[in-house]
């Protein structure tokens, strides 16, 4: 019987502690030299070690037509546009290990797109590839750069990462194997360098 109270009171403890609003308080009533904004540390407290190079090499699939598209166009471009300046489309498109859309799904790049140029065709990406393969499932690369897409081989910087690629920098170089003039569908290689810990 006691120790039924004694097990009902902990845990009515347990529960108000971590739903009162004075816990709230508690935890962050501290004075303004228990905390610090910035400073120096050394790498080592994050585990970092060597710097490492690595090749990343997967197929993007921009998919606009049919029922399931991966790219839609978020604003339409107004009407006289030679370019189709102005266009915004959203993506999330499926990344594989081969040209085949049905290989194995590697990761995905979702983000967006955007028609950024009034005299050529050149787009403005703004996009993660978020990865889904083995060690770098749950790791991602920011991608922030200029498509001109007229180039057989486009290079837009790798700006950042998070997880596997923490403090990523690098670049990707882009190239279209397939476009389909019908559909508007797309399948580009994507070879990444990146440097990382
Ligand atoms: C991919 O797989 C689906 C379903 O099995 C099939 O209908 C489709 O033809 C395949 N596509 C290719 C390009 O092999
Ligand atoms: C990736 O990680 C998620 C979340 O942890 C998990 O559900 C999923 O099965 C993993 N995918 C692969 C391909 O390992
Ligand atoms: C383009 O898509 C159309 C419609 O799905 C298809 O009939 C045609 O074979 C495709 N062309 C190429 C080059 O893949």
């Amino acid at each position: 019987m006691a120790k039924t109270l004694n097990h009902l009171a902990s845990t009515f403890l347990f529960v108000s502690i971590i739903t009162s609003p004075s816990f709230v308080v508690a935890a962050t009533a501290t004075t303004e030299s228990d905390h610090h904004f910035a400073r120096h540390v050394s790498p080592a407290t994050l585990g970092l070690k060597r710097e490492k190079l690595s090749h990343l090499r997967f197929y993007f699939h921009d998919i606009v037509s049919g029922k399931n598209p991966t790219a839609i166009k978020v604003v339409q471009p107004p009407d006289g546009s030679a370019t189709g300046f102005g266009m915004v489309a959203m993506i999330d498109d499926p990344l594989t290990l081969t040209p085949d859309l049905n290989s194995t799904l590697v990761g995905r790049a979702q983000g967006l797109y955007a028609n950024a140029a009034q005299g050529e065709d050149s787009l403005l990406m703004a996009f993660n590839f978020a990865f889904l393969e083995g060690k770098y499932n749950g790791s991602s690369l920011s991608v922030l750069g200029r498509n001109y897409v007229s180039l057989t081989v486009r290079e837009m910087p790798i700006v950042g990462g998070s997880g596997i690629f923490r403090f990523a920098r690098g670049y990707s170089l882009a190239r279209t194997l397939m476009f389909n003039f019908t559909t508007g569908d797309a399948v580009v290689e994507y070879n990444v360098y990146v440097f990382h810990y």
